[in-house]
């Protein structure tokens, strides 16, 4: 059952966050579903304009549209990940898609406000709820690419004036995370402070992280005794998350660690059988391990187990 975001939210918050899991194939949904009905647990399916753009934007919703029959015990929002505004617009029209991000972070504060609003008053119109994001991430994102160094923490003054000029439901926030597989290449931790500060000016209201993949060492370490080379890589502490959640973060964003899981399968799988070419022997390994890994990861965010509970509280 496709759900918005706001209404996970306001079951989710202060509690647990709800894991927002980026797919691009028919085997990271069939992992995705799996994995949260294992655990069960509410959860985001999100698409990226990459994602969109790696096939055709309509099968991947026709995928998801399918997983919904195969699986109606789950209980789920589709999202749009760092959208734009043409491609919100795209979303909010096509009727699919029951949240969208706009991610104007690398304008300027007036205009991040100006696009922001005119995205929320189109997806306000038609019962679609908005995610914004204020302050910049370290690493790259689709388009835009900054330095760690010049990574710009949330200001939590500006985040209030920000939600209450723009009335978006939700807000990503940067404390410190990073896009990819190379976080905190130096001395870098999470800004609990400054959460703690927006948490404040904003009480009740749902916060997003991104870039909060936990880049297991064990996946990097096999990736690379399997001719891989990610030396260096490294992410965010996942037992760190439940703090997150207490101070207001709802939705928590894990992309690459589903990418190294991707990675580890099919590198181990093609050195150990050389002789193998059905493209299905690794599909079924990856969906199995890219289950166990979502139904892990839902342990650390405090959503395994909510699904009866959210379940309720829709009814309500
Ligand atoms: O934050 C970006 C997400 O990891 C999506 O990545 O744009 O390569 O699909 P992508
Ligand atoms: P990671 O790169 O840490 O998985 O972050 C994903 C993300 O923020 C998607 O929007
Ligand atoms: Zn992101």
């Amino acid at each position: 059952m496709i759900v918005t975001t706001k209404k996970l939210f306001e079951h989710a918050y202060g509690k647990y966050a709800i894991g927002a899991y980026n797919i691009n194939n028919l085997e990271q949904i069939v992992g995705l579903f799996k994995g949260n009905l294992d655990s069960q647990a509410p959860f985001i399916v999100q698409i990226s304009k990459g994602a969109r753009a790696y096939t055709d934007k309509v099968f991947l919703e026709g995928l998801i549209r399918a997983a919904d029959e195969v699986y109606p015990e789950a209980i789920f929002a589709v999202h749009l990940d760092h959208g734009d505004e043409a491609t919100c617009y795209d979303c909010i029209e096509s009727g699919f898609y029951s949240s969208v991000m706009i991610d104007a972070s690398s304008h300027p504060f007036e205009e991040n406000i100006a696009i922001t609003k005119r995205v929320v008053d189109a997806a306000h119109a038609k019962g679609i709820v908005v995610e914004a994001e204020l302050g910049m991430l370290g690493g790259v994102e689709e388009h835009v690419s900054v330095s760690e160094a010049d990574a710009k923490l949330t200001d939590p003054n500006q985040a209030k004036e920000f939600v209450d000029r723009t009335g978006c439901d939700s807000l990503a926030v940067a404390i410190g995370t990073s896009h990819g597989a190379f976080k905190f290449s130096g001395t870098q931790s999470l800004h609990f402070d400054v959460l703690e500060e927006i948490q404040n000016r904003l009480p009740g209201y749902p916060l997003v992280l991104h870039g909060t993949s936990s880049v297991p060492q064990e996946e990097v370490q096999r990736i690379n005794a399997a001719c891989g080379n990610l030396a260096g890589a490294k992410g965010v502490d996942a037992t760190q998350f439940r703090r997150a959640a207490e101070l207001g973060v709802t939705k928590i964003n894990i992309d690459t660690d589903g990418r190294l899981v991707w990675t580890r399968v099919h590198r181990e799988f093609f050195n150990s059988h050389p002789e193998k070419f059905d493209l299905r022997d690794p599909g079924k390994v990856f969906i199995a391990e890219y289950a166990k890994f979502i139904a892990e990861k839902n342990e650390y965010l405090g959503s395994a187990g909510q699904l009866t509970a959210v379940r309720e509280f829709l009814k309500a």
